[in-house]
């Protein structure tokens, strides 16, 4: 199981999908590099789910707002007071932890037996708890639980004083609030609609971890979908169902390996009525990768009565009379890095004993990434069966220089056939076209078919074409 996990960060580091940020100077906790590979994965992501969220639906527009606000929005949204992790830390050691994923695991079988003291109902008070329990790593005594506020803090202009200081978004969601004005003065927009926004978000994690799935800085994809008030839970009802079959349909994920969690009343944000996560099976549990939370009119009613401005909506009028009201929000929100995770995790297959001659010979174990063909970050790979004959090198370079307006495509010459057929299978290229001797005379190649290996010749005049239907349908 870990096994995987770790294979899973091997593979990403080796193929260049993920690097540790800083790598060269001994790495930065929390933060990740996405490579060649994983750029071209992640904007896959980002361009499935703004299809299908923007462009597909006609009440719903885009948006792009700033990372660094004015302060005041965060005062209003409530993140200064209340978007905080219980911190102890380790009196001996000095190790942080959160409190309440110590006083969590304790919930796993097995370890309530170790500690023996607490039943279910005493767990729920974690300033309770961590006085009777150890530091995991050393033993040692762990200081009470105090509230740490995870938002980066920083400085507008030249000197770091209280009224230049400011905050690194810790969500894209209030950037959409903070425009929901201007989008309904600009737009032809009546509710119910939506915002959306893709972009960089910041917590000050107490402790990262699980590879990409817990960093300091990620990029969210947000909707912020304002109905009119009592229809808030048949709104939200109808985005859980879709979020789900997004992941099932457009993503391609196992749908055994994904799930719906509704939050504990003590888990829920600050400004939530009600939220659910959708959690993928990584190989190290149950985990969200996405979440999905009725916001009610809290974010709105505040920025209204912060900045004085009126932000409520006016309906057309029922009855003869006219209606204003704060539209309800319902916000189905997710992370880029963990949805490329949980599909790297999906995705990764070892084929004992190989599938080619080559790797079955040596025993080797041959990975396969079996990325939906949509996400895949190369989609074509052309190879000229050997590097020594100018006029296939020649004719190959052709063929690559055909495509690169179509398709994400890759060029290699390097190692036999066969091995650059698996470094392709490794990194999810949807197909191999190879040019062999055959093809100087009859202006042909092969495209291999990456999960069955199938093989068939196609002319390089059909060839834009051909694949084209192959990768649209
Ligand atoms: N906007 C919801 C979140 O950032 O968790």
């Amino acid at each position: 199981m870990a096994n995987t996990l770790e294979k899973i960060i091997s593979l990403s580091k080796r193929r260049g999908f993920i690097f540790p940020s800083s790598d060269i100077y001994g790495g930065i906790g929390g933060f990740y590099d996405f490579g060649p590979l994983g750029v071209e994965m992640k904007n896959n992501i980002k361009r499935i789910w703004w299809k299908n969220v923007v462009q597909q639906r006609k009440e719903v527009v885009g948006l792009d707002s700033s990372i660094i606000m004015n302060s005041k929005i965060w005062e209003a949204s409530g993140h200064t007071q209340h978007f905080t992790d219980p911190l102890c830390e380790c009196k001996k050691c000095h190790k942080r932890f959160r409190a309440d994923h110590l006083v969590e695991k304790l919930k796993t079988p097995g370890k309530l037996d170790e500690h023996g003291t607490f039943n279910q109902e005493e767990l729920k008070d974690i300033a309770k708890v961590i006085p009777k329990i150890k530091c995991p790593e050393c033993g040692g005594e762990l200081t009470p639980p105090r509230q740490f506020n995870l938002m980066f803090k920083t400085f507008i202009g030249p000197v770091e004083e209280e009224t230049a200081k400011t905050y690194l978004r810790p969500e894209t969601a209030q950037g959409i609030f903070v425009n929901y004005k201007n989008i309904l003065d600009t737009q032809r927009v009546k509710v119910p609609f939506g915002i959306a926004q893709v972009g960089k978000a910041f917590r000050n994690e107490i402790t990262p971890g699980n590879f990409i799935f817990r960093t300091r800085e990620f990029e969210q994809m947000e909707l912020e979908y304002f109905v009119k008030p009592g229809e808030d839970e048949k709104s939200f009802d109808y985005w859980v169902k879709e979020r789900m079959r997004w992941y099932i349909e457009d993503l391609a994920i196992t749908e055994e390996k994904l799930r719906i969690r509704p939050h504990r009343k003590d888990e829920l944000a600050h400004y939530a009525k009600s939220c659910v996560d959708i959690e993928y099976k990584f190989p190290f549990g149950w985990s969200e990768i996405e979440g999905i939370a009725n916001r009610t009119d809290f974010d709105l009613k505040q920025h209204q009565e912060n900045s004085g401005v009126d932000l409520r909506y006016f309906d057309e009028p029922s009855a003869g009379r006219k209606q204003y009201y704060i539209p309800y929000v319902i916000e189905p929100s997710c992370g880029v890095e963990r949805i490329m995770f949980a599909l790297l995790c999906d995705a990764y297959q070892e084929i004992k004993g190989g599938r080619t001659e080559t790797t079955k010979a040596a025993k080797e174990v041959e990975i396969l990434l079996k990325l939906d063909k949509k996400l895949a970050p190369i989609k074509v790979a052309v190879l000229p069966l050997v590097k020594n004959k100018p006029e296939l090198v020649k004719k190959a370079k052709e063929v690559f220089e055909l495509l690169k307006p179509y398709f994400m495509c890759q060029y290699d010459e390097v190692g036999s056939i066969g091995r650059r057929y698996r470094r392709q299978d490794e990194t999810g290229t949807v197909f191999c076209l190879t040019l062999d001797f055959e093809s100087l005379e009859q202006n042909d190649l092969t495209i291999r078919y990456r999960d069955t290996m199938k093989q068939e010749r196609v002319k390089i005049k059909d060839l834009i074409k051909v694949l084209k239907e192959k990768l649209e349908n």
